[in-house]
């Protein structure tokens, strides 16, 4: 993996250029960091102070400030009412759908094949947080939702540092398909996550699916996709000879920059850095242009049924 910069006139040529966008398509599905040292995504000095203002405390319970764009709603925000409360839902619902326009052009090939997920911002200084192992940050990982099955379809983040002078940093290393391998093969001590045998849901889980039973535990409707990136991330996390010895890739991303980067491919953790805006989308797995580097295209072949 490496991390492709694109500068604010290769960005309006590639706009221009449908072949290019899918080439830009192809390194983020590879497992590339598509960085814009300028971001596209104009936000204004009004907000911004609104945004560095309002710093929370104590946020070990909710992460970080979500914003759910199909509800218009704020969670995890301090004061869920009155004037603060209604002023950050109107700029995160302004990011969302810049986001979201941008990313409409930029990743054309997909031709919006996506659901629009969660908007986040990120107050605190991810260097001193105090969060629950699984739900650390700073330990590197390949993201999996809890709560939310993607069932293959891809989970792309976008993000903004708008700290005004100080970068956020990363760490990666391999991606998850070289991970997911060294694994397999017992190079990565910590024992291992069974392969799944079958990506398919068991018929049992199908029928009480089809009984309407899956709306009452998310862990019914966890496809067997979703319960090995669940229990591969914890493995990750948890995994403190890995942490320590895995061959690591150093990123800063300054002020004023934009990155994006399918994180259930490419393992990450934030390290420090306070102040930063995130839209995820969920990418259908049929929009992929190189369906084989995907995790669920590496998973099926590596399923353990005949
Ligand atoms: C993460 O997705 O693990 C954290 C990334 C960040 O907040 O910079
Ligand atoms: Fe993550």
């Amino acid at each position: 993996m490496q991390i492709v910069s694109i500068a604010r006139p290769e960005l309006e040529q590639a706009l221009r250029a449908p072949e290019r966008l899918r080439e830009y398509c192809g390194k983020l599905e590879a497992g590339d960091i598509l960085f814009f040292p300028e971001t596209p995504i104009s936000i204004t000095s009004d907000a911004l102070g609104f945004l560095l203002g309002h710093q929370q405390v104590g946020g070990a319970y909710h992460k970080n400030i979500a914003y759910r764009p199909l509800e218009d709603r704020i969670t995890g925000f301090d004061a869920q009412n009155g004037p603060a409360a209604e002023r950050l839902r109107g700029i995160m619902r302004r990011y969302s759908s810049d986001v979201v326009a941008f990313l409409r052009e930029f990743l054309g090939p997909y031709q919006a094949r996506w659901k629009v997920d969660y908007a986040s911002y990120r107050p605190e200084e991810e260097q001193t947080r105090d969060l629950a192992l699984r739900k650390r940050n700073d330990l590197l990982h390949t993201d999996a939702f809890p709560t939310r099955p993607t069932h293959g379809d891809r989970i792309l983040r976008f993000f903004n540092n708008i700290n005004p002078s100080r970068t956020r940093n990363w760490i990666t290393t391999d991606t998850f398909d070289v991970l997911v391998n060294k694994m397999n093969e017992g190079k990565l001590d910590g024992g291992r996550v069974p392969l799944p045998s079958s990506l398919q849901p068991s018929s049992i889980k199908q029928t009480l699916a089809g009984l309407g039973f899956g709306r009452l535990a998310p862990s019914l409707k966890r496809s067997p996709y979703d319960e090995f990136m669940m229990r591969f991330h914890n493995y990750l996390k948890e995994n403190s000879s890995f942490q320590e010895n895995c061959p690591k890739q150093h990123w800063e991303f300054p002020p004023g920059s934009s990155w994006m980067v399918y994180t259930d491919m490419v393992s990450h953790a934030v390290l420090s850095g306070q102040f930063a805006l995130e839209q995820t989308l969920i990418v259908s797995k049929d929009a992929m242009v190189r369906p084989e580097k995907s995790p669920y295209g590496v998973l099926s072949r590596m399923a353990t049924a005949v």
